[in-house]
């Protein structure tokens, strides 16, 4: 049986579907793994955010792949596993409909305002106060996507039948699409009353959402990220929603994650929730299977679902 490493915390599932076709050695760090294993693993399974690079490649020399779970990738030096003739392979399409969901579900949230709305009713202020203070409307409104790949489009294709008309900025125009492109993520923000943040993770789009953007977007604007914390700066946005000069903010991901700044929690207009864009069953048991066919496919010689390198 081919050995291979799992390198996050898979669900009983994925560890089920790996130790039916693997001799599977589950270790969140290798630092604690012995010699002989290192040099005995072929393949890694690992979430994006697990850190894979040259010394991990070096450590375990006898890797010909990385399967990833899920759609990011931004702990894999792709560079590294490309130099060495490494694979890597993720799950993109598997999640882009329930992430893109969750985006559009957050600006909602944040427009209508639902979760003080729910705590309202709950805690029995309606009978006592009447209704809740109104909220702003969320269709008809103009949306920004940054980041026009799969989850960007998807959630473009979702704001098509809300009648939001959409831009966006990205690493290149798209002369096939629509959508009007903007130079700049500031120009961007300054345009649109939600911007969508739909980016890859990682160096190249660290603070892309600086403070200047979201000034831009100001008082009236909402800010929505379902991609990686890292994108947004998050000082300058919990500074830019404590002192009103961003209206809104839906956010299923964060800087430090599972640590998220406390500030936000008081703030009315806020919606938070802890990193679940793919979390439903549906697209988890896709996630699995695809991530355990890539390693698969990859030992019998056979094309990936999805190869990044
Ligand atoms: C998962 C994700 O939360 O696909 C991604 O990039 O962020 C999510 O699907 C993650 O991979 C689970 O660890």
């Amino acid at each position: 049986m081919i050995d291979i490493l799992s390198l996050s915390r898979f669900s009983p599932l994925a560890v089920e579907l790996l130790e039916k076709s693997f001799r599977l050695h589950q270790h969140p760090s290798i630092e604690v793994m012995t010699d002989e294993t290192k040099s005995s693993i072929r393949g890694i399974a690992a979430a994006g955010d697990a850190l894979i690079n040259s010394s991990v490649f070096d450590q375990m020399p006898g890797v010909e792949i990385v399967s990833v779970f899920g759609a990011g990738f931004e702990g894999i030096d792709l560079e590294a596993a490309r130099k060495r003739g490494i694979v890597v392979s993720n799950t993109p399409d598997v999640v882009t409909a329930d992430v893109a969901d969750l985006a559009i579900a957050l600006w909602i949230c944040a427009a209508r305002r639902l979760v003080g709305a729910d705590h309202h009713l709950r805690s029995g202020r309606w009978k006592v106060d009447g209704p809740p203070p109104l909220a702003s409307s969320a269709s008809g409104r103009r949306a920004g996507i940054l980041g026009l790949g799969r989850i960007g489009t998807a959630i473009a294709r979702r704001c098509g039948a809300m009648d939001i008309q959409v831009s966006y900025f990205g690493r290149r125009r798209r002369e096939e699409c629509e959508y009007q492109f903007y130079e700049t993520v500031e120009h961007l923000s300054a345009a649109v009353d939600v911007l969508f943040v739909a980016c890859p993770g990682g160096p190249l789009t660290r603070h892309l959402v600086n403070r200047m953007a979201l000034k831009r977007l100001g008082p009236k604007g909402t800010l929505v990220n379902v991609s990686r914390g890292s994108v947004v700066d998050e000082v300058a946005l919990v500074d830019a929603l404590l002192t009103n000069q961003l209206g809104a903010a839906g956010l299923d991901v964060f800087e430090r994650e599972p640590d998220v700044p406390t500030e936000l929690f008081a703030l009315p207009n806020v919606v938070l929730t802890p990193h679940i864009g793919s979390a439903t069953v549906e697209a988890r048991i896709a996630m699995a299977t695809q991530m355990v066919d890539n390693l698969i496919c990859h030992f019998a010689g056979r094309e990936l679902s999805n190869r990044l390198v």
